[in-house]
Parts: structure tokens; sequence; C-alpha cells
């Protein structure tokens, strides 16, 4: 890693979109917990949002569905009609009001949705089912049957999806203009393209699902075709530096560790030509999903190998984007620390999940801890705090309060984030509650190379 110093604190400009005070970001996170039918973000949401925004900080939204085909979990939240525009609008002011930055987060699921979510009420009367791919590839787990999901009528197999025509494509590129229209309309400050984790525009990308033979498939070139006319398409509504990018590179050919068994034979040539593709936009930023995360194995901070694996995509793809990069995946507050650098060998930004979830004062919490701490301890990778709220994975999903908007804030306890904050934060009794706190002595230790591969292996 880089030996220039941590730029975790210092202010970042983000293209247009604003100027970062500090760069630890709010990773996208779904949440299950739109209103019914509406799919619009409740007054729960308004206030999870408040909860997590402050001074030059970036929000990034949970995905977000362009249009009802993308339908694929139960309450998850659109932008597609004015009742859900306006419901987003009060999210954005609620933001906007403690100095935040909130980008919209724009989705298309693909063949992860389920045909059943024609069923739901926003669908039933749309020409467009839920169910489109690249090709008519089903998803199927690692033993070759077909993969699950759950539906509102409970689990079922993945369907074998429809394969989108050029004609469709045309109207899909269209739904994702008219959603980020409704996303200006919202008041956000800008839009990222959800490109990532097996959803429609990775399984475009990814040649295990994408088996077309016109201009979509094949070639690096054709099989990136979706993804620029996707980020052409939304740059033409918002003005230049206000559209990111998420990309999920994965690195193992035909399998690994890939999001919802979307493989290719080549990973690195198709992802180094679409990082590479995406230095033509004036993006404000390229977020990417490291490896190590893929979402299978968050049960257990303790036991979490993803947090102590190397950093791959930053090796891979730092020195091949020429803009701003945020990291994702796996960071824990020492080595995001480490990973958020300037100098082209690191992030320029972190975004963080699961420690956000239970943590909606994360950024003060972890400029207390660094302000606290010696040079010599920051760069000690294997110490981490033991100040933080533990998360409870039971309630990522859930529906209400719950694991939503009832994770204790420093500042809701009255505790100063500043000059005092390093006797504050170790005061247990502030933050202890009802979520038991991380242990240090477990989260922070290192695993050997061998102990690394052999967690890897099971993913
Ligand atoms: C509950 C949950 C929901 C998520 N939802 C989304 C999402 O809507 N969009 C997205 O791009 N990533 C999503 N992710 C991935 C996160 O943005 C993030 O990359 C991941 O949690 C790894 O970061 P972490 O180790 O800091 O948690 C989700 C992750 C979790 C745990």
């Amino acid at each position: 890693m880089s030996s220039s110093p941590s730029k975790l604190f210092t202010p970042l400009q983000l293209g247009s979109i604003g100027a970062l005070q500090h760069r630890v970001v709010l990773a996208p996170l779904t949440r299950n917990r739109a209103t019914e039918p509406e799919l619009a973000p409740s007054d729960t949401a308004v206030q999870y949002y408040r909860q997590r925004a402050s001074p030059g900080g970036l929000l990034i939204t949970e995905a977000v569905h362009i249009s009802p085909e993308s339908l694929a979990y139960p309450s998850t939240p659109g932008i597609w009609s004015t009742t859900q525009v306006e419901a987003w609008r009060r999210v954005t002011q609620a933001v906007h009001e403690r100095g935040g930055l909130i980008v919209c987060q724009l989705w298309h699921t693909g063949r992860v949705a389920h045909p059943d979510f024609a069923k739901h009420p926003s669908n039933v009367g749309e020409r467009h089912r839920p169910g489109v791919s690249a090709s008519q590839v089903q998803i199927v787990s690692r033993s070759g049957k077909p993969g699950k999901t759950l539906t509102y009528d409970g689990i079922r197999d993945f369907a074998v999806p429809r394969e989108l025509s050029v004609e469709d494509l045309q109207r899909l590129i269209d739904d994702y203009t008219l959603a980020a229209q409704n996303a200006k309309a919202a008041g956000f400050d800008g839009v990222e393209v959800h490109a990532a984790h097996g959803y429609l525009i990775d399984q475009f990308l990814n040649n295990g699902v994408n088996c077309r033979t016109d201009q979509y498939g094949g070639s690096c070139e054709n099989r990136c075709r979706l993804l620029r006319q996707v980020v052409e398409a939304v740059s033409g509504v918002w003005a230049d530096g206000k559209v990111g990018v998420r990309l999920s590179p994965h690195d193992a050919p035909n399998g690994g560790n890939t999001f919802y068994g979307c493989t290719d034979s080549n990973p690195d040539a198709i992802y180094s030509h679409a990082v590479q593709a995406l230095n033509e936009y004036p993006l404000a930023y390229l977020l990417v999903t490291e490896p190590r995360w893929v979402g299978k194995h968050d049960a257990n901070p303790e036991k979490d190998p993803g947090f102590q694996m190397p950093l791959i995509n930053l090796q891979k793809y730092r020195s091949l984007f020429h803009g701003v990069m945020i990291g994702a995946g796996g960071f824990t507050p020492a080595s995001s620390y480490e990973a958020c650098m300037e100098d082209r060998q690191g992030y320029d930004a972190i975004a963080f999940g699961r420690w956000f979830i239970s943590n909606p004062d994360l950024p003060a919490r972890l400029k207390a801890w660094h302000q606290s701490k010696s040079s010599r301890d920051r760069q000690e990778p294997t110490r981490d705090p033991p100040w933080l709220n533990r998360y409870d994975r039971n309630t990522f999903y859930a529906s209400g309060a719950e694991g939503y908007i009832d994770y204790p804030s420093m500042e809701y306890e009255g505790a100063a984030l500043s000059s005092n904050a390093t006797t504050s934060i170790e005061h247990e009794g502030m933050i202890a509650g009802k979520y038991q706190l991380m242990d240090p002595s477990k989260v922070g230790t290192s695993l050997t190379a061998t102990e690394n591969t052999e967690a890897r292996s099971k993913l």
C-alpha cells in the first residue's frame, strides 16, 4: 500500500455533484421497506437517510427500480411514478437540510426478477413484464439446479428470462431516461447507474449470460454497448459530472465469486474494457465492489473473512480509470484509512455498507477514532475499534423500524464529536444498548494466507 498520507478526512470535489468534506460514503443498501403498493420511500426512510446525512457527506440511495419491469424483491422502491418522486423529494430535502449530498442509484434487475412480480399492482396492465435479460439463460446454483428467489408468494425457482430484442432495448433506454428525469425532479444531486452485482447491465457484460450474436453480444465492445447507451442517456438528462457508475469486477473465469451466477470466460478482459470505456464520459465517479464481498457471508462480523482479504480491484483497475474512484466491500475503520489515497495507488473515497447500517453517524465515529490514535496505531491494520454498533443481519431486509432507524448515534446521547470525542467514544454506556458492540479481539485479527485461500474457496 502507498506511503502517502490518508485522505479519508480531507475534502474531495466529486465531479459537479459537489464538494465533499470527507470521503466516508454511504454505500447503496436495499432495505425492503418501501410503502405498498406504491413502492415509494416511507416516513421511516426519510428518517433513515436523515440520520446518515452529514455536512459534505455523500449518500447513495438503495437501488431504485427504473420501471415495474425491474421488480425483483418485495417492498423495494421505484422512481417511475409521481407518488414515488414526491416521496423521494422528502428524502432529498431531509439530507440537504443536514448539509449532505445524495445520489439515486438507478436499477434494473433483469433476470433476477421473477415473472410472478407481474402480479404486483404496479405491474398489472404493464406490457413489459419482469424476467428479461441479454439471453435466455436462467440463474442456476453451483450444483446446476435453478437458483431460488423470494417473491410475494414465497420462495420460487428463478425462471428462464425473455431475451430483450433491439426494440426492447430502445424502450429500456427510454425507461432509464425517464427515471433520470424523475430523479432530477425529486431533488437528487446526481444519479448512479447500477451496472454491478449480476443485475441487467452486468448480465450484458458477462458472456456466461450474454450469448447474443447481434451488436450487443460477442466482443467486449458489443457487450459494453448497453452500459454505454445507458450512461449516455442518463448523462443527457444530468449535466456533465453528475453521473456515477457502479461495477463489480469479479476475478475467476467461469465461476468463483460472482453475483447471481453472472460468469465470464475472461472477466479481466471485459471489466478492463468497461472501465476504460467509462473514461470517455465525464463521470462524477466510478464505484467498484471488491470481489471479496459477494453478499453471502456477512452473518458474523467476527468470522467474516471478507474484511481481511486483499483489495484486488484496486490493484487491477485504479491505474486504468482516470477519474474519482470509490471502493466498497469489506472495509474496516483501519483498512479504509489505509486504502483512501489520492496518489493513484488508493481509492479516492470509501463506501461503507454494513457498518453504516448499524452506525448512522459513521463518519463522525471514524473521524473521532482516527483523531484519537497515534499514527503508529492507525497504520496497524489489525487494530479495529470496539466502539461500533454491531449490525444485525436479521433486520437487513426486514420490515418496520427495527434495525433500520433505531441504531444509536453518538450525538443522540449528547456526546461531543470534536475535542473530547476520544473519551466519549470509549465510554461504553453511550453506545451500548440493544445492539452489541463489536469485539475488537475477534474482528481485528488477520487471517493467514492459507486461511484466506480456504475461506475464498468456500464462497
Ligand atoms: C443489506 C444490504 C443491501 C445492499 N443493497 C445494495 C444495493 O441496493 N445496491 C448496491 O449496489 N449494493 C448493495 N449492497 C452492497 C453494498 O453497497 C456494499 O457494497 C456491501 O455491503 C459491501 O460493503 P460493506 O463490507 O461495507 O458492507 C447491499 C449490501 C447489503 C449488506
